[in-house]
């Protein structure tokens, strides 16, 4: 049996940081509240001819290198992003040419927070069918672009970054699972009006927060048990949970309901905020580089976002 397992982690935030104290000069908000309902302290901001790929070919080049990987061993790029660069190319074509490498398959996926979850469903079948041996997958955003920075109840939440793994073809496992969900009926919660459709001008995020804030908790209690029950797994069987990270009492929630003291929870929501498809891979690389989590070891990836869209990866590290 062919799995894909992570061969390498690589991550990157900006170096632009902006603190909830300098968002008191921008918006009515205070450190307080943001710490208090979100457990955001701090944000990084890409800087003026700083775009989504210049954030991914980092965070690419740090897997790459943590896989033992040049250009030439990879044979697909998947880049989860809501934020590219450019309309066309997509990003995942601009970052190949950057890391000079050629041929090989290249495409966005856009599933906004849940964005490096699907893509790392995708590079999952792509290789366990044969088609591709060595991914690289990435999830990057320059979020901060679609921020009203008058609208406190947005600007506070986000922030900028990238992170990726390497995934390679293993007759150990490897990615156990992976469970994609959408339902485009709850568009006007959490959402960008501005577009090619609709014209460009209303380029902001607009979101109900507390209906989102309430039906993420449920949504992803729901995918903790469908995970475990595909898997003829227990709770206890998971040692690392690693969640998308977008406020701190939604992964409580979360590993309330698998149980799991929270000293097994990778939380980074208070270094960057909400990165979108960047904050799963920016958790998992912290982790793995700081030597919390170890071969061998079973991690629940998970992710709620716009769309909405949810999912899940149950994965032997
Ligand atoms: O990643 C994709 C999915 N997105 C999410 O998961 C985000 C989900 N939502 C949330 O995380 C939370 O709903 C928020 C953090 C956005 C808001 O927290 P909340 O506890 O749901 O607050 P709320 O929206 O119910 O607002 C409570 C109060 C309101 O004031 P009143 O009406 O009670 O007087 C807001 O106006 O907090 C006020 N408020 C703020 N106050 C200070 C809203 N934003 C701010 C702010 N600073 N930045």
């Amino acid at each position: 049996m062919t799995y894909s397992r992570i061969t390498g982690t690589g991550s990157y935030l900006p170096e632009n940081v902006l603190t909830n104290k300098d968002l008191e000069k921008i918006v009515d908000t205070s450190d307080q509240w943001i710490q208090e309902r979100t457990g955001i302290k701090k944000r990084h901001i890409a800087v003026d001819g700083q775009a989504t790929s210049d954030l991914a070919e980092v965070a690419s080049k740090n897997a790459m290198e943590a896989a033992g990987r040049t250009a030439d061993d990879i044979d697909l790029i998947v880049v989860a992003t809501t934020t590219p660069d450019k309309i066309f190319p997509s990003t995942a074509c601009l970052l190949q040419r950057r890391l000079g490498i050629h041929g090989c398959a290249a495409f966005d996926v856009q599933a906004v927070c849940t964005g490096f979850v699907y893509a790392m469903g995708v590079a999952d079948q792509f290789i366990r069918n044969g088609t591709a041996r060595c991914a690289l997958v990435v999830g990057a955003e320059t979020i901060s672009r679609l921020l009203d920075w008058n609208d406190r109840s947005t600007c506070v939440l986000f922030g900028d970054g990238a992170g990726a793994v390497i995934l390679e073809s293993s007759d150990e496992p490897g990615i156990l699972s992976t469970h994609l969900h959408a339902d485009g009926a709850y568009e006007d919660l959490l959402h960008v009006p501005g577009g090619l459709g609709n014209g460009l001008e209303d380029l902001a995020v607009e979101m109900r927060g507390n209906e989102v804030f309430r039906m993420a908790v449920n949504t992803l209690g729901r995918i903790v048990d469908e995970t475990l029950d595909a898997n003829g797994m227990q709770k206890s069987d998971v040692d690392w949970l690693v969640p998308h990270q977008a406020n701190i009492r939604i992964i409580q929630a979360t590993a309330r309901k698998l149980g799991m003291d929270m000293d097994h929870v990778v939380v980074t929501v208070d270094e960057h905020g909400n990165t979108s498809a960047a904050s799963v891979p920016l958790a998992l690389d912290t982790a793995v580089r700081d030597g919390r989590i170890q071969r061998g070891e079973t991690l629940l990836l998970e992710a709620f976002g716009g769309g909405f869209t949810w999912g899940s990866v149950l994965l032997k590290y």
